[in-house]
């Protein structure tokens, strides 16, 4: 099969990371008989320094117009003092939207080869950790109606949190259908007891929780959800929330698996027969500008996030574990770069990592 896959590897060390990713690409493509065709288009900080703007109207369309879209990330100290709107930031929120991708799968897995690196106690992680987190991703605060106005105190600033019943439903039924394919496990996360927004949330998922009896579903509240996840991580299995508490506790898992720079995502708009039209996939980390160009980032969130593109957008199971399990393999065999180096470990560059998952392809 032929895959048309647009890359924009962004700010930072968006371009080193994606390269590696795209390495491992071609060796499936070798090994398996599939063509990945790239189309790198630009967003971000590059985008305003050639266009000014974060996200030219051509990106979009050629995101449409691919199989699947591939991410680095954007951002840095460079634009960090624009307004708003201008902000590398917003090519994100833009695409998100403009690509129709509601749904942000976010899974925590703790490596075991990486174990020590959990900052938490062995006896609170228990046998480990394999959390997914699903995101609201193109909803809530984020996207809400937002402005400045003049009251009798001075200026005031507001943003609005507005779900409705059909957001929630779709967003709903992702988690429910992840959780069936898991462990039947399926938290919803809310602020049901002070905000209506979650209490509209709660009725729609109690809604579906009926459509999906197989699967046990529960509420928790955000601050409550906050707690559990450093108290005993080990009870999630699938979490859903809003666009707002799933970026903060898809952060919070993030760290408990202790490297926030092996962890993929995968961002989705509706499915047709199973297999998702078009996806984002990036990791979860940033353009992290102080190690930028040093080939000293971690590679592995991206070359996995280019295994949740095999799955999700491609249906192509057998070549998305082939790479989890390279990832691995390079894992037991010891190979670390600095964020997942404990005292005394060989440290290798990006280069190298992404090299030898690519050589570790089966
Ligand atoms: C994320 C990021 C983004 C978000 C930022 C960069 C806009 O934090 O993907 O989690 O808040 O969604
Ligand atoms: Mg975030």
């Amino acid at each position: 099969m032929q895959y048309r896959i647009a890359v924009i590897k962004g700010d930072g060390i968006g371009p080193e990371i994606t390269d590696e990713a795209i390495k491992v690409l071609n060796v499936i493509g070798k090994k398996y008989g599939h063509t990945f065709e790239f189309q790198e288009v630009l967003a971000g900080g590059v985008a305003l320094d050639k266009f000014g703007i974060p996200l030219p109207d051509e990106t979009v369309e050629i995101c449409k117009a691919s199989d699947s879209v591939l991410l680095g990330a954007v951002g840095g100290p460079k634009w960090d003092t624009l307004p708003g709107h201008l902000r590398p930031e917003r090519a994100l929120l833009g695409l998100r939207s403009a690509l129709g991708l509601y749904a942000n799968l976010r899974p925590a897995v703790l490596y075991p080869a990486l174990a020590d690196a959990c900052p938490l106690k062995p006896e609170v992680v228990g046998k480990g950790l394999d959390i997914m987190v699903v995101r609201e991703l193109t909803g809530g605060i984020y996207f809400g109606e937002r402005g400045r106005r003049q009251t009798e105190n001075g200026e005031e600033a507001y943003d609005t949190e507005a779900y409705s019943v059909m957001e929630v439903n779709r967003i709903g039924r992702v988690a429910f259908e992840a959780a069936r394919k898991r462990g039947k496990k399926l938290v919803s996360i809310d602020k049901a007891n002070v905000l209506e927004s979650s209490r509209l949330w709660r009725e729609e998922i109690h809604r579906l929780a009926a459509e999906y009896p197989d699967v046990t579903c529960t509420d928790m509240l955000v601050d409550n959800a906050a707690m559990q996840l450093v108290r005993n991580p080990g009870q999630f299995d699938v979490i859903v929330t809003s666009n707002m508490f799933g970026d903060i506790l898809s952060d919070e898992a993030s760290m408990i698996t202790g490297s926030i720079g092996m962890l993929p995502s995968a961002s989705l708009g509706d499915s047709v027969e199973g297999k998702n039209t078009l996806g984002m996939y990036e990791p979860i980390h940033g353009s992290a500008p102080d190690i930028a160009g040093q080939n000293k980032a971690n590679p592995i969130a991206t070359i996995l996030s280019v295994a949740m593109m095999l799955r999700y957008s491609f249906g192509l199971e057998t070549e998305a574990l082939a790479i989890e399990n390279a990832v691995n393999a390079v894992l037991d065999q010891g190979l670390r770069t600095g964020d997942i180096a404990a005292k005394g470990d060989t440290v290798v560059g990006t280069v190298e990592m992404g090299e030898a998952i690519a050589k570790a392809i089966v």
